[in-house]
């Protein structure tokens, strides 16, 4: 006998739940290898990861699954989903076709190609040897052009792959968008080079106690909200934030003991990705609905909490006080606005990941033109060092001296992530949008963030964006927030006001 709607709605959940219990497993080890695994427990380790993740992706792409997927979206039984179901169907579906369009034996290679290219990568970027990585990132590139042919091209390729980080998101969009930030941005930074009112941000490279550190990262987390019961801090080499369920949410961080900004501003960083996390509804727990709703929509929340309230002069002005009493002798005879206008140095440097909030946008862009023309078979990889320098000459007018500080400096390309770094300025561009949002909905802000009150905040974020984990689309969400599309405008008119005041331009 055929089960009822209501029994296959209940045995699919229960179906899912238990691929998000694998997963969460798949987390904590991951969590484990990254925060001081022993080093002789990795090999056996990484054999657990294999067998879990195996088991994700057959679940996910098995018969089970199809079957599932057949009933709920056939007419009869589509039009009686709640919201949940609705949005949980369309998201399994999409890891279907997107697993089950690429013959077996292809992904296999694909996967053993990619994790062979990693530590390939890595050898390449130690020795400044970009021909050791060429030939691998030449393969991956044509893997990644066969599996667009899979899934479907759309009316540019590089589209199929930005969809899958950003859902909706085009190049038709992204030039637009990038177009009108770079043209604001260069001339600005440019500018702020030759101001002669430039920060002095020596005053970090001193001796900071690292348990001082810990303790005044964690004073923050707690006053943005973040809950340490329901999440930990630690330390690894990279920081980073990894969900298992709201429950369970941990953030790490790095602790240098001679540079004091580093450690702090990463906590805060995490920590807003985090709390995207451990906020969403408990109607979603359980499900792949269960977690940010796009890679730019979770970087809009770690940039907001990093860049725009972190590095804040309100924020600053309760908290300074705090770190002097922390940090006493390192910051003798630092003023307030000294140590604001430090926190918030703008250089064009050659590394993404140490850049500022400024320029940051500017590496980005070089790595969407040549992820977009290499995609749609305009440049070839060879071409790539010399690409890369005559962009960073044109953007930030700074050129590498070798490919280590240059093309080879991300881990991105070689684990075949093509469109994913679109996200990082995405979300510094909905963050203006949602800081907006947030100052029109709460007038008093500038106040309550002068007096150290971020929970006001945090409580605005979780109601409007949190809670909905991936039940709403990134545009979905923008809308009823801001009543607006993605719109660079906004974020071109905080940097414009923000370095303006600070370089006295
Ligand atoms: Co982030």
């Amino acid at each position: 006998m055929e089960k009822s709607f209501d029994a296959m709605v209940s045995s699919f959940k229960e179906f899912v739940k238990r691929i998000k219990q694998y997963e969460e497993a798949l987390a904590v080890i991951y969590w484990d290898l990254r925060t001081g695994a022993p080093k002789k427990g990795v090999p056996g380790r990484a054999e657990v990861i294999g067998m879990l993740s195996t088991e994700v992706f057959r679940m996910s792409t098995s018969t089970e699954m199809e079957e599932y997927l057949g009933y709920f979206t056939k007419e009869e039984n589509s039009k009686l989903l709640d919201n949940i179901m609705k949005a949980l169907v369309k998201e399994y579906k999409k890891d279907f076709d997107r697993f089950k369009k690429i013959p077996e034996e292809v992904y296999k290679e694909y996967v053993i190609l990619t994790s062979e290219a990693e530590s390939v990568w890595e050898e390449a970027k130690n020795n400044n040897d970009f021909d050791l990585f060429s030939p691998y990132l030449e393969k991956i590139v044509s893997f990644n052009l066969k599996f667009i042919e899979y899934w479907g091209c759309k009316s540019n390729k590089y589209d199929t792959l930005l969809d899958y980080y950003e859902p909706g998101m085009t190049v038709e969009k992204l030039d637009k968008i990038f177009k009108e930030l770079r043209e604001k941005i260069v001339p600005l930074v440019s500018k702020i080079k030759v101001s002669e009112h430039q920060p002095d941000d020596s005053i970090f490279k001193k001796d900071f106690c690292i348990k001082k550190q810990d303790d005044f990262s964690r004073y923050i987390l707690e006053k943005m909200g973040y809950d340490f019961e329901a999440g930990r801090l630690d330390e690894s080499e990279h920081p980073f934030t990894i969900g298992m369920t709201p429950g369970d949410v941990r953030i790490t961080t790095h602790y240098y003991k001679n540079l004091f900004s580093s450690a702090l501003f990463s906590a805060v960083h995490e920590g807003g990705h985090a709390l995207y996390e451990q906020n969403i509804s408990a109607d979603l727990n359980g499900t792949a609905l269960c977690t940010g709703t796009s890679m730019g929509v979770h970087e809009s929340q770690s940039r907001l909490w990093e860049n725009m309230i972190g590095r804040s002069y309100e924020f600053w002005k309760c908290y300074y006080p705090e770190l002097l009493k922390v940090f006493p002798e390192q910051f003798e005879g630092v003023s307030l606005d000294e140590f604001y206008r430090a926190i918030n140095k703008v250089e064009s440097s050659l590394i993404r990941v140490e850049a500022d909030e400024l320029t940051y946008n500017l590496h980005i862009m070089i790595r969407y033109e040549i992820e977009k023309a290499l995609i749609n078979q305009e440049i070839k990889v060879a071409d790539l060092p010399r690409i890369w320098n005559e962009r960073m000459e044109e953007y930030l007018g700074v050129v590498p001296t070798n490919d280590a500080e240059g093309v080879l400096q991300d881990v991105h390309w070689s684990g075949g992530s093509f469109g994913y770094f679109p996200s990082y300025t995405l979300g510094n561009i909905y963050s203006a949008q949602l800081l907006n949002a947030i100052k029109r909905d709460i007038p008093d802000l500038s106040e309550r963030l002068s007096n150290g009150d971020m929970l006001v905040i945090k409580e605005w974020l979780a109601d409007k964006v949190h809670k909905h984990g991936k039940l709403l689309t990134p545009a979905e969400i923008l809308k009823s927030v801001t009543g607006e599309e993605i719109e660079p405008k906004h974020l071109v008119q905080y940097l414009e006001d923000k370095y303006t005041q600070i370089y006295k331009l």
